[in-house]
């Protein structure tokens, strides 16, 4: 299916590995210009380099901390009419909520939450003044089934799922949406160290604990991060008009509810 999105221009925050360089991707193979950034170099200039061998749209690669108001501002400075935005950002540290205090609680909003908001607060107009736009939050299957040792995340993305369903259904008169793709367990390597973190506190061993984590998923494996990107680039294809202020799970049948 030609997603209709050829030429435009996205911005993929945090993109240098996993489910944002998977999005960044499949956006490019579409022939979208894709603006990707991470705090580290080298993995960011493989990523680029990767994007750009696939061929399609052009990769322009930021080393900036999208969870700062310079990294935002380099990155809308690099890409000032963004008409594609996917935010993402590291996820906060597994722990025990007793442990956590006001700074560790500030950074998870911060990163989690408000980088994502303000991103939004600085796009938005500029996409319903030109007609076009596709603002895709990664968050996590969390939001809807919490992990116990995953709080910072749990509460940080609840406050911004909260926030997003507040703002997104007015710009769809100028055909721009917002919503928010909510990844349960794809294999990257942010998931395997959540796994293994939980591994420890099952007291399993690691393959152990795997085969039973995987078990409990109707799909019984972990998503592959390009079926992830395929379905962000599906939501800011022109198709997708019509879709919008939604939380749209991605995990292979983890979540056990009907709603
Ligand atoms: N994978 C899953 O199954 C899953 C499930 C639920 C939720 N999530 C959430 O989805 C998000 C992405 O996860 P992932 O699995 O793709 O993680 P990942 O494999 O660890 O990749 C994270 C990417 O983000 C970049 N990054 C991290 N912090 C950044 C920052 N402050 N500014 C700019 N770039 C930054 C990293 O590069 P640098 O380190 O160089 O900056 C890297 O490119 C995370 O918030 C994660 O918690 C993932």
């Amino acid at each position: 299916m030609d997603l209709g999105i050829n030429g435009k221009k996205a911005i993929v925050c945090a993109s240098s590995k996993g489910l944002g360089k998977a999005s960044a991707m499949a956006l490019a193979r579409e022939g979208v210009d894709v603006w990707i950034c991470a705090r580290h170099r080298e993995a960011l200039e493989r990523t680029a380099d990767e994007i750009a061998a696939a061929g399609g749209g052009k990769v322009q690669a930021l080393v900036a901390d999208v969870t700062t108001g310079q990294g935002r501002d380099q990155l809308l400075a690099a890409c000032p009419e963004p008409d594609i935005l996917v935010n993402n950002a590291g996820g906060p540290p597994p722990g025990d909520f007793r442990d956590w205090d006001q700074q560790d609680w500030f950074d998870a909003i911060n990163a989690n939450m408000f980088s994502a908001i303000d991103m939004i607060r600085r796009c938005l107009d500029g996409m319903t003044g030109r007609g076009f736009g596709r603002i895709v939050n990664i968050t996590s299957v969390a939001v809807k089934m919490p992990v116990s040792v995953l709080g910072l995340s749990n509460g940080a993305r609840a406050g911004l799922t909260g926030f997003v369903s507040g703002i997104a259904r007015e710009p769809a008169q100028h055909n721009v949406t917002i919503n928010n793709l909510l990844p349960g367990y794809v294999a990257t390597d942010r998931m395997w160290s959540v796994l293994e973190s939980n591994a420890q506190a099952s007291g399993l061993d690691q393959a152990a604990h795997r085969e039973s984590f995987f078990s409990k998923i109707g799909a019984r494996r972990p998503g592959d991060p390009d079926e992830f990107g395929a379905v962000c680039a599906f939501l800011c294809s022109q198709q997708a008009a019509y879709i919008t202020a939604q939380n749209i799970l991605m995990d292979g049948g983890l979540y056990p509810g009907t709603f």
